[in-house]
């Protein structure tokens, strides 16, 4: 018995078990209801008084050690456990992330389309890719006529004017769809990308934004195309901003007119964004043509209605004084960062 007790108490102490599963086939195996204590125990009622009581305390100092060996594993375990865990312990305050910011040309887009809403303007859009019908000829643009060249166009398919097929120029061959597919009233406004085929500087670029306004019903006058004009204006840059209007020609339009603002950087004293005039451009507009009108399939003699076209670049500039378009499509976090963030 003795040598017995010698064997498992060399065993016990050279314990040291890898996980909590191995510690129990321990207990199971030395503290167990079946274990070898428990026998070693049924063992000694046999034995005589004699050695009863040199064995009943070598028996009892054995049991104490597999008892404290097994209790100060269990505790070792248990804290090393939570150790692993503690990268998920619920208490610890949640990781941050990033939210991001909207693209300053998103930020215009929004504040144009809330204030034309605000007038019951709904939005539409329309294809980037357009044939030469929607993007010049129902637009009043005679065919050869150097009324295209206005706008530096990138075709895609060329046949000899008809059937061209070109990246739309303008957000005005929206209005023709829109005009082509529906009866009027219209008052609808049409943002989007248009591409012209230039070479990228701080000025000008390949492709950039543009907001088409439309506005068809009987008795539309160029007094309601100056008085909305004005109020989108004072909305988007602020009461007391000053406007003109310039007479210019579009083949879509007629009378055309270019509208000016009084320079929202300077306030009309003078800067290099308003090259010093205290004005800066910012849309084309005009009554619709009847021509345009008739070739969307609409009665020019009992309809009338005006119509423009603004580039959104333009009006981020002068709102967040940006001073190069390039800025808008390098995805240069330094500069996206700056713009208001939203939580979603
Ligand atoms: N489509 C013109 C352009 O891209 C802008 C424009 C001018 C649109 C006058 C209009 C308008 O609707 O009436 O330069």
């Amino acid at each position: 018995m003795q040598d017995q007790i010698d064997q498992y108490t060399a065993e016990i102490n050279a314990f040291s078990p890898a996980n909590a599963d191995e510690l129990e086939t321990f207990r199971i195996k030395f503290l167990g209801t079946k274990g070898l204590i428990k026998d070693l125990f049924e063992d000694f009622k046999t034995v005589g008084p004699e050695e009863k009581r040199t064995f009943g305390k070598v028996l009892n100092q054995f049991k104490q050690l597999a008892e404290a060996k097994y209790n100060d594993l269990k505790e070792s375990l248990t804290s090393t456990d939570i150790d692993q865990k503690s990268d998920i312990d619920l208490t610890l305050p949640g990781d941050g992330f990033q939210v991001g910011s909207r693209h300053p040309l998103s930020l215009v887009r929004n504040e144009i389309i809330d204030i034309f809403k605000r007038l019951g303007f709904v939005v539409a859009e329309g294809p980037e890719i357009e044939d030469d019908w929607h993007n010049f000829s129902a637009l009043n643009f005679p065919e050869e006529h150097p009324a295209r060249d206005m706008q530096d166009t990138f075709f895609i398919k060329k046949n000899a004017g008809k059937d061209d097929i070109a990246l739309r120029t303008h957000t005005s061959s929206v209005q023709v769809r829109m005009m082509e597919n529906g009866k009027p009233p219209f008052r609808a406004i049409m943002p989007g990308r248009v591409y012209r085929n230039e070479a990228i500087s701080a000025r000008a670029h390949c492709f950039f934004h543009q907001v088409e306004g439309l506005y068809i019903d009987e008795n539309v006058s160029f007094a309601d195309l100056k008085q909305t004009l004005y109020h989108f204006v004072q909305e988007l840059y602020g009461e007391g901003t000053q406007v003109r209007f310039r007479p210019s020609y579009f083949p879509f339009t007629e009378p055309s007119a270019e509208m000016d603002i009084s320079c929202t950087i300077c306030k009309g004293a003078g800067c290099n964004m308003c090259k010093y005039s205290g004005w800066v451009e910012i849309l084309g507009c005009g009554m619709v043509d009847p021509n345009v009108l008739e070739n969307c399939g609409i009665d020019s003699k009992k309809y009338t209605g005006f119509a423009f076209g603004m580039g959104m670049e333009r009006i981020a500039n002068l709102k967040y004084v940006i001073r190069d378009l390039r800025l808008f499509s390098e995805n240069d976090e330094r500069f996206l960062k700056q713009f208001q963030t939203e939580i979603i």
